[in-house]
């Protein structure tokens, strides 16, 4: 595995490679969810690219940006033993100049559920995939559905700028008990862990009720709301079309539920196809 840690080098060991090229971008503390990316962009791919790289731009002021998960030596061996061709790690000297060109997160998808609580993250997270995809030369680019919007989004930027690459969404993995795993997860004390649950335990509510024939989305999330009573704060409960759309009523094979609630320290999120 080469590890490339400026620019030029990654450019360097990328001229060796033909073929297709599968790129899992990561922030890193990289955990089973990463993991799976990793491993089906390595059975579809010729060439696998990982990077790591706590972006910045996508944090707002007072957010984890010093505090984010770092585990650099762990994620090293994983990738190694996952067989990443090229692990790209740049500093943020490598990747930003002052008066950058920026590029922004649409009006309307960029702007509700996690875009409205969290105003600038979209077109950091955005700015940044564009240099990675772009560094990478990518040809096939593997992003987890847990981040929903982030997904949808990024699948928008590579219709609007005709960028060459495929966005291959992966399923959410989840741990024994059914909570997503996130980096986040490493800021839950042993008790917020258990509480942490009432996430996929309300979206699980959900999915039940719509089995059972239940449409209407302000039912549906009435209960929702009572079972993430567990959590300290909950920012949304939202019931979205593919285009992040609200809805009145359950749309099957067109709805995704989402939701963002505060546990202790980190802020979690989760999400359910339907
Ligand atoms: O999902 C993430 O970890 C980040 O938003 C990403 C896509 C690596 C961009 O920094």
């Amino acid at each position: 595995m080469i590890i490339a840690r400026t620019i030029e080098t990654l450019q360097e060991a990328k001229k060796t490679l033909q073929g297709s090229i599968g790129f899992v971008p990561t922030m890193g503390a990289l955990h089973h969810g990463h993991l799976s990316l990793i491993r089906q962009a390595r059975e579809e791919n010729e060439y696998l690219i990982v990077s790591i790289f706590v972006n910045p731009t996508q944090f707002l002021e007072g957010e984890d940006l010093d505090a984010y998960p770092r585990k650099e030596e762990a994620d090293r061996k994983i990738c190694e033993l996952a067989g990443v061709d090229i692990l790209f790690m740049p500093t943020i000297d490598q990747m930003y100049e002052e008066d950058e060109l920026c590029i922004g997160a649409p009006a309307i998808r960029g702007y509700v559920l996690e875009g409205e609580k969290r105003p600038g993250h979209f077109d950091g997270m955005l700015q940044v995939v564009m240099k990675l995809l772009n560094l990478s030369s990518a040809t096939h680019a593997y992003f987890g559905k847990k981040d929903a919007q982030q997904l949808a989004l990024i699948t928008q930027m590579v219709k609007n700028y005709f960028m060459d690459v495929t966005i291959i969404p992966c399923e959410i993995v989840r741990d024994e008990r059914g909570l997503a795993l996130s980096s986040r997860n490493a800021y839950l004390n042993h008790e917020e862990k258990e509480r942490a649950l009432c996430l996929s335990r309300a979206l699980k509510r959900a999915t039940k009720m719509v089995m059972a024939g239940e449409l209407h989305v302000e039912k549906i999330k009435q209960e929702m709301s009572a079972v993430l009573s567990e959590a300290d704060r909950v920012e949304y409960i939202a019931i979205v079309n593919r285009e992040f759309k609200a809805l009145e009523k359950v749309e099957i094979g067109n709805t995704i539920i989402l939701v963002a609630a505060w546990v202790g320290k980190p802020r979690l999120i989760d999400n359910l196809w339907i």
